[in-house]
């Protein structure tokens, strides 16, 4: 069984998994405001790209609940200056402004006041989230034929149920190959510097039951050069029109040594992810987060205080690399068109 990383609390408010906190302690937070939202997205108590874009939905929701009684011009104002902080969140994965665009159209064309305004807005959210869960199913039917019994997968940073609204994206296909009775072993790279590999994707499929091995991320080209992995799939967090994509740092590195070892290399990910009026990859915003990220482990200095650290937290790997996109409608092939 995956787990579950988001849900409305009992009073509507948005109810997460503090990714934070695993793999030591599982602690569950209810959210009650749109800001609560936006500090536990840049602060990645929630991260992953479809995750965010749910999360963000649900947290307009829950900061617009005291606005049932408003008249429908105060409610939109309101919801507009949420959607904005929400949005400045964080850059890179699409999924986000994909999410507050869809809401925000959603409310426009609701007529009446700040009740069905809001009403409109958690069937909205609600949606969202439980068409990511169908999409990540989908994504897994498409990537199924290509992990038969016995395959090695290795994966990079977390793109599981802990990152979606359902079994994940890059996951997905290994989920589905579990249920189906396949033995399947997944090499996890631990994904430095915040290492959502080591905390989260292994805590996941240990969870779920599935063998893993954590290596460091320096091990992946090794374990190529001897024939120990069948193919690579990893998430993404924005997909330009001809293919190139943008995720987690240290996968453009793992998709070069892909192709020099005649490894598959496959990216996988919902509609949602794909940005179409992107040309190519060199548009797609990067995040720069805090060098202390890179400069301590779990909390711990492991460099000079004085030294200087960079860390852009994804990286954009060309579609040249890439052997094919699984997605909700099937395995594709660049380009990518706007729905
Ligand atoms: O910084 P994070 O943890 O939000 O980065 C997440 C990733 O890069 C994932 O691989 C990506 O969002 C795909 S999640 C299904």
């Amino acid at each position: 069984m995956s787990v579950q990383a988001i849900a409305w609390s009992p009073s509507g408010a948005v109810r997460i998994v503090d990714q934070r906190a695993l793999p030591e302690a599982r602690i569950e937070r209810d959210l009650e405001s749109a800001e609560a939202v936006a500090d536990a997205i840049r602060t990645l108590q929630v991260r992953g790209a479809p995750l965010i874009g749910i999360a963000a939905a649900m947290g307009l929701v829950a900061g617009t609940r005291e606005l049932r009684g408003a008249p429908r011009e105060e409610f939109l104002g309101r919801l507009a200056e949420l959607a904005r902080l929400l949005a400045a969140t964080r850059p890179t994965a699409v999924n986000l402004r994909w999410a507050l665009e869809r809401m925000a159209r959603g409310a426009a064309a609701t007529p009446g006041d700040g009740a069905a305004l809001w009403d409109g807005l958690r069937a909205e959210a609600t949606a969202i989230w439980e068409e990511d869960r169908a999409m990540c199913r989908r994504i897994g039917e498409a990537g199924l034929p290509l992990v038969p019994d016995g395959a090695t997968v290795l994966t990079h940073c977390n793109a599981g149920a802990l990152a979606t609204g359902g079994i994940g994206t890059a996951l997905a296909p290994i989920y589905l190959a579990h249920e189906a009775g396949r033995r399947v072993h997944v090499f996890v790279d631990e994904t430095r510097p915040v290492l959502q590999g080591a905390r989260l994707t292994a805590w996941e499929l240990a969870h779920a039951g599935i063998a893993c091995t954590l290596i460091a991320d320096a091990a992946a080209g090794s374990l190529m050069r001897q024939a120990k992995v069948d193919l690579v799939i990893v998430g993404a967090d924005r997909i330009a029109a001809n293919g190139d994509f943008a995720n987690k740092i240290g996968t453009y590195p793992l998709a070069v040594l892909s192709l020099h070892h005649g490894v598959p290399f496959y990216c996988a990910a919902p509609s949602s992810t794909i940005d179409a009026a992107l040309g190519d990859g060199d548009g797609i915003p990067i995040e720069q987060r805090s060098p202390d990220e890179v400069k301590t482990v779990a909390g711990r200095p492991v460099a000079p205080a004085a030294v200087e650290a960079l860390n852009p937290a994804f990286d954009v790997t060309p579609a040249r690399y890439v052997t094919g996109y699984l997605t909700d409608r099937g395995l594709r092939k660049p380009p990518f068109a706007a729905d």
